[in-house]
């Protein structure tokens, strides 16, 4: 059985992890406002001048035209561009139907109590399945324990624990959702199903550490991964590089489903 750890404060690499997101966040709310401000201050005159009431329509419109704008031209990523051209004209619809607050209340929270990750470490839910376990479990050596950092609902482990019933599995999730349905999952299998943050969580008991995330934590998590798992031990990411270790990496592609992972060997002191 494996210790859950408190560190108390996170290392400064991971502390670091959360800042990205932060910013990021500032930066886009930043943008919204600055087009709501300027398509204010443009339909103001407007209607002034011509003493006729608000088409709040066609202001909401223009306020989703001008944040598409700011965000194309600062060059965010295109999913950024995409709600920032929607997000004000669907807040207006939305407006139209006179919906109680609470469903919007409800959405909220059940978003949140999948997508946490999403919305604290830019880290969204998607699964990995059996594709991924099938090209892993050759991978791993005989009895080893593997860790699934962010583990989702259990979709590759459970897979992968049929493949070779003498590896020592276990995941940790802190989505509340997710982690319970993986816990009904994993109940009763052999598989440890932890509870919380996976940066909290010592990956020193393991040879073999997985994850699928995304872009964000991947160095972080590479330095806390070097600091805490025996030399010889394997970091495995699925489709997100560590860009600190470019060339440590040992890249396996499946041409026909499109899987990259990439395969890193812990070091140990002086070994170059
Ligand atoms: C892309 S999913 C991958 C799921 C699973 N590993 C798989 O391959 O099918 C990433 C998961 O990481 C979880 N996650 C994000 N940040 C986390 C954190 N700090 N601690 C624990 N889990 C986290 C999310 O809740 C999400 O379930």
């Amino acid at each position: 059985m494996v210790e859950e750890v408190d560190e108390g404060k996170p290392p400064r690499e991971d502390n670091q992890a959360d800042e990205q997101p932060r910013r990021l966040l500032i930066r886009q709310l930043a943008l919204q406002t600055a087009a709501v401000f300027l398509a204010l201050s443009l339909a103001w005159p407007f209607y002034f001048l011509r003493a006729t009431e608000w088409n709040w329509a066609a202001v909401s419109a223009a306020t989703g035209a001008i944040a598409f704008l700011f965000a194309r031209l600062s060059r965010q990523q295109w999913w950024w561009q995409l709600i920032h051209l929607l997000f004000v004209p669907l807040l207006w619809i939305g407006l139209q139907f006179n919906i109680s607050p609470l469903w919007y209340l409800g959405a909220f929270m059940l978003l949140l109590l999948i997508f946490r990750g999403a919305a604290t470490g830019q880290i969204p839910l998607y699964l990995s399945g059996e594709n991924a376990a099938k090209r892993l479990h050759p991978l791993l050596a005989e009895g080893s324990a593997l860790l699934d950092v962010g583990a989702g609902i259990a979709s590759l482990l459970l897979p992968l624990a049929k493949m070779r019933p003498d590896l020592s599995l276990a995941g940790i999730d802190n989505a509340p959702l997710p982690w319970f349905v993986g816990w009904l999952r994993t109940r009763n299998t052999r598989i440890g199903w932890f509870w919380g943050d996976f940066w909290k969580h010592s990956l020193a008991p393991y040879q073999v550490v997985y994850c699928f995330l995304s872009p964000a934590p991947m160095r972080a998590l590479w330095a806390k991964a070097c600091r805490e798992m025996t030399p010889g031990s394997l970091f495995i990411s699925n489709a997100f590089p560590v860009d600190d270790a470019t060339e440590e990496a040992e890249i396996m592609e499946d041409a026909e489903s499109g899987l990259v992972l990439y395969l890193y060997k812990i070091r140990g002191e002086g070994e170059s």
